[in-house]
């Protein structure tokens, strides 16, 4: 049962329908999935196939990813299934766009991940101009989400998510949670046309930090969530103290949101290097 006090939705962050309805059984709810290249290559039967030494043809990785997607859908017919686009450093907006609406309609609640660069905010643009839900993944500065917000405008409540990566934060020294917190900080003058998807979560204290800020969206591997199970779904409230272990908090940055969003900084070290994994382990499935 969803515990009644829940401000925020739960997603998990995978890519195998079996875990996927095992963990809804366990929890009693889930609101929905997060997809990304790396986590369908870490699907058991993908796997399996390399391990026979067999790769796949483009189209049938794209096929089999879609059947991923759409048995996930069937699991959270009322939430949302994000599903990313390919994407390296020469891929143009234009390219993105017309994955992005391919894939949108392989199920009827997708969210089309686009990486937060300038190519990906272009095609967030024209996507929601089309009238589909995004949701702009590898955000690692206020400055990211905040060229989100101003791309997406007009969009409403629900069409367009931002996801943070906390971990890969954290992973080198800096306090992801504090980029939450600054974010959501950030958004408060806003219309609330985007929503907080809290992402690379890695522990439960990242996800407890969450729940305390009420994240509008958490997504977290099923492992992480299995503990939270395992807690009695235990939801914190506003004065839970999150021990940030030595990180090193982000500053929060004074940014305007009413700004054309190409004003904004929007590149980052780490949403490069994220392309690149992505890429890398995508292609890696590839004949
Ligand atoms: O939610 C985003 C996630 O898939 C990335 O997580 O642990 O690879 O940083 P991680």
């Amino acid at each position: 049962m969803r515990p009644l006090k829940l401000g925020s939705r739960i997603f998990v962050d995978g890519g195998d329908a079996e875990e996927t309805k095992a963990l809804k059984d366990a929890l009693g709810f889930l609101d929905g999935q997060t997809t990304n290249p790396s986590l369908v290559a870490k699907n058991p039967e993908a796997k399996a196939r390399l391990d026979r030494g067999e790769k796949f043809a483009k189209q049938e990785l794209l096929d089999f990813y879609k059947g991923i997607v759409q048995e996930v859908s069937m699991l959270v017919p009322d939430g949302s299934v994000s599903v990313e686009v390919y994407a390296d450093a020469g891929t143009t907006a234009q390219r993105m766009f017309v994955q992005g609406k391919e894939m949108y309609a392989w199920i009827p609640n997708a969210h089309i991940k686009y990486p937060t660069t300038a190519a990906g905010l272009e095609a967030a643009e024209l996507s929601v101009k089309e009238g589909m839900r995004v949701n702009m993944t590898l955000v690692f500065s206020q400055a990211q989400a905040a060229a989100v917000y101003a791309a997406t405008r007009g969009a409403h409540k629900g069409q367009v998510f931002v996801s943070p990566f906390v971990g890969r934060l954290d992973d080198r020294g800096q306090n992801g949670m504090s980029l939450i917190k600054n974010i959501m900080d950030m958004y408060a003058v806003g219309d609330g046309h985007v929503e907080v998807l809290t992402a690379s979560v890695r522990t439960i204290e990242h996800l407890q930090f969450a729940l305390a800020l009420e994240s509008d969206i958490i997504t977290a591997p099923a492992k992480v969530l299995y503990e939270w199970a395992e807690n009695g779904l235990l939801i914190p409230d506003a004065k839970y103290h999150y021990d940030p272990n030595g990180l090193v908090p982000i500053p929060y940055e004074s940014l305007d949101l009413a700004v054309d969003w190409k004003s904004f900084a929007i590149t980052h070290e780490l949403t490069d290097k994220g392309i690149d994994r992505f890429a890398a382990d995508w292609n890696a499935l590839l004949v």
